[in-house]
């Protein structure tokens, strides 16, 4: 039993009376993951103001035995970075520094509390840009981003979060320090600990500062929207478009049922006169002007009255808007289940037809709106119409997932969410070697306890 008087106290003569929360109307904002679905109570949110004093925080709440949930923006979406049961939230959001751009290596360094959209603008600053892009870039920090190895849009060319990371500081469990910030590009000494902490979701160290790779920027941009009869077709001309267009940056995928939503909650007219049954969006980036390719491309491969093509940053904007406005606009209509998962190409089609079906007959009511990443197999299969407690979907969707040889995270990480069906696609000697990374690295279980791995039985 954690003794939370004593340890506030420690903290307070760490971070300062002003940097613990313990007021319980305070304290709900920290609690709630913003879709609704995980609610949970913290002990009390310490808001440390460097990484030496999130080591000290961290020795303190290992010499009590009181676990942490590290959290920055909040803006995850499997409950990693929500409290379950008293645990202590250790806010990250006054990590705020963020270095100037060096030139020669094309990197800056940025606090875990830095949000992804600043550090675009910094990049941008000096004509790079930072690839990582998604719909919370004004909220998700960096720290959140490498814990959880996001993706976004651009993965398909850039790669994900784990592909930008150069350096990392991250405070390990016992408050021990691992600062790995040369940004050298070539580095083979020993484990690559970089890697292992990216995509760890907090069970393993918390990320305190790191070294991003910036890449050049592609200020021309161009944007088509095309009305396709299926999924299927989507596939088949993203693999054309990838040879024949090498601006390609990004390809995403709708469908009907989520464009309705798009469209009442956003209040905008639909793209084109008649409904299609599915929506693929294309951007392409270069020096150079990349719409005459990207509307040459598209006419070789639609009828005109199904592609739509924005040149514009408001033309742009508006097709982009379509895709965008999805998670919002779920989230308006009631508490989602979200369900994050990659195919293999050749199997999606057959997937997006089959989860449907399988939702119908094992969980009445359920209601799928399904959107993604298509270029990358990434479906985000989002349903509505069910209790957010009912395991039913994540059973449904998932073990389909399993059957199709895909995977049950693309971006979003395990969090709480997974771990359960952790083991439909990782084999009991990858779980067990993850595991055994695990208590070597946390002996005492107190980071982000209940994320990414199911509770042992003895
Ligand atoms: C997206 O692609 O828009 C994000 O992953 C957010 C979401 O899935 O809701
Ligand atoms: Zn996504």
């Amino acid at each position: 039993m954690v003794d939370v008087e004593l340890l506030a106290r420690r903290l307070v003569e760490i971070v300062g009376p002003a940097h613990v929360i313990r007021d319980p109307e305070q304290l709900a904002t920290f609690e709630r993951d913003w879709t609704g679905r995980f609610v949970g109570v913290a002990s009390l949110v310490v808001r440390p103001g460097s990484t030496a004093e999130v080591a000290q925080v961290v020795r303190t709440c290992a010499e009590l035995g009181a676990p942490i949930v590290p959290q920055g923006g909040n803006t995850g979406l499997v409950g990693g970075s929500v409290p379950r049961s008293g645990e202590v939230v250790l806010h990250l959001g006054r990590l705020h520094e963020l270095s100037d751009v060096d030139e020669r290596s094309r990197q800056l360094s940025a606090g875990a509390g830095v949000t992804i959209a600043e550090v675009q603008e910094r990049a941008r600053q000096v004509g790079l840009d930072y690839p990582v892009d998604l719909a919370s870039r004004d909220s998700a920090t960096v720290g959140g981003t490498i814990a959880t190895n996001a993706g976004g849009m651009y993965v398909g060319r850039y790669g994900p979060t784990r592909a930008q990371v150069v350096g990392l500081e991250a405070v390990l469990a016992d408050g021990s320090v691992i600062s790995r910030m040369s940004g050298l590009i070539k580095d083979n000494s020993g484990y690559d600990l970089i890697s292992l902490f990216v995509g760890s979701e907090g069970t393993l160290a918390v990320v305190t500062r790191a070294r991003l790779r910036l890449v050049p920027s592609l200020p021309a941009r161009a944007v088509a929207l095309l009305g396709l009869p299926s999924l299927e077709r989507a596939v088949e001309l993203v693999a054309v478009l990838h040879r024949t267009l090498p601006t390609l940056l990004a390809a995403e995928v709708f469908f009907h049922e989520g464009l309705e939503l798009v469209c009442r909650h956003r209040g905008v007219r639909p793209p084109f006169d008649r409904p299609a049954r599915c929506y693929l969006l294309l951007e392409c980036g270069g020096q150079e002007d990349p719409a005459p390719g990207l509307a040459e491309a598209v006419a070789d491969v639609v009828p005109e009255e199904w592609a739509l093509l924005g040149s514009t940053p408001i033309e742009r904007s508006r097709l982009w808007t379509y895709r965008e406005s999805h998670t919002e606009a779920i989230n308006a209509e009631g508490v989602p289940h979200k369900l994050d998962v990659t195919l293999p190409l050749a199997a999606l089609p057959a997937f997006e037809q089959e989860v449907r079906d399988r939702l119908r007959r094992r969980v009445p009511g359920a209601r799928p709106i399904l959107f993604g990443h298509v270029g990358d197999g990434n479906l985000h299969v989002n349903v509505l119409g069910c209790d957010p407690a009912d395991e039913r979907v994540e059973e449904a969707v998932l073990t389909l997932v399993a059957e199709h040889g895909g995977s049950i995270s693309a971006e979003h990480g395990i969090g709480v969410a997974k771990a359960r069906w952790l083991h439909l696609t990782r084999s009991a000697a990858d779980i067990a070697a993850m595991r055994a990374i695990k208590r070597a690295l946390d002996p005492q279980g107190i980071l982000n306890p209940g994320v990414l791995f199911p509770p042992e039985h003895p």
